[in-house]
């Protein structure tokens, strides 16, 4: 049983400049990302989050849906960063994230390329990046975070084997308001690091799981193969390829081979 989430609670956690200062809660949402790209364009400020306490539609990367029940943390936070420094958001959110849940949670995450966020090899949260762009510039980006937190996965045999909770993993209930809050405060400051000029790849690096792995990528009809040596300045994947070539992969999904 999940306790009722509370604002004032998360409010209280803030220590934020702009990030999560304008907060909207919903109980039930299709996907925070609709109610948000409504708030952005009618222009709802910088760090803006809609919260949901559970999404009918949840939308994941690659058009995907996101499971979404009640007891997890399903949010979006409007952002608008120069267009210089777009490419590092999704590396922002999922150091956030992790950074959230070894402060809430004691635990201790790992990331699998390009950004999903793990637990012992299984995915506790995922994240989404959409964004409106012009050629000059950036009308908004709409961060995207799911987390499992409460929420028994168990329950959803598709993706039971894949997938786990905070709570699984920890063996007890993990507040939702504290975490939103430890994220959403590491979250602004990784992103005004980004913004200043600084990077955050090193830290990424170092998470990132993949490296080093035979992995097997899939990135629309094309399946590469190899090791995942490194990611590059822009987060794609380098794979080495079994005859020795490379290639530098800018999205997809990774399966481990061994
Ligand atoms: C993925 O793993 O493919 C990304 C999942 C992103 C899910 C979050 S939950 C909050 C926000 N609203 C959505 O509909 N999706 C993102």
């Amino acid at each position: 049983m999940t306790a009722r989430f509370s604002s004032k609670a998360l409010r209280d956690g803030l220590t934020t400049r702009f990030v999560g200062r304008r907060l909207e809660y919903r109980a039930v949402l299709g996907s925070t990302q609709d109610l948000a790209r409504e708030l952005a364009r009618a222009g709802a400020p910088e760090g803006t989050v809609v919260l949901a306490g559970r999404q009918t539609a949840g939308r994941g990367r690659l058009g995907r849906s996101f499971v979404s029940p009640k007891g997890g943390l399903y949010f979006t936070v409007v952002l608008r960063p120069a267009l210089a420094h777009l490419r590092p958001l999704p590396i922002v959110a999922a150091l956030a994230m992790a950074r959230g849940l070894e402060q809430v949670a004691g635990l201790s995450p790992t990331l699998k390329w390009p950004n999903d966020v793990l637990v012992r090899g299984r995915k506790v949260c995922g994240i989404l990046v959409e964004s409106d762009l012009t050629a000059e510039a950036v009308n908004h980006v709409l961060l995207g975070i799911g987390v499992n937190v409460n929420a028994d996965m168990s329950a959803y045999p598709e993706i039971a084997a894949i997938a786990t909770s905070a709570a699984a993993e920890v063996g007890r209930q993990v507040s939702r308001e504290a975490l939103a809050a430890a994220v959403l405060n590491e979250l602004e400051e990784l992103y005004l690091a980004v913004q200043a000029g600084q990077q955050v790849q090193d830290e990424w690096r170092t998470r990132l799981e993949t490296l080093g792995r035979q992995v097997r990528v899939t990135s629309g009809e094309t399946v590469e193969e190899g090791l995942a040596e490194d990611v590059d300045g822009d987060g794609s994947l380098i794979l080495r390829r079994p005859d020795g070539s490379r290639v530098v992969i800018a999205a997809g999904d990774v399966t481990l081979r061994e």
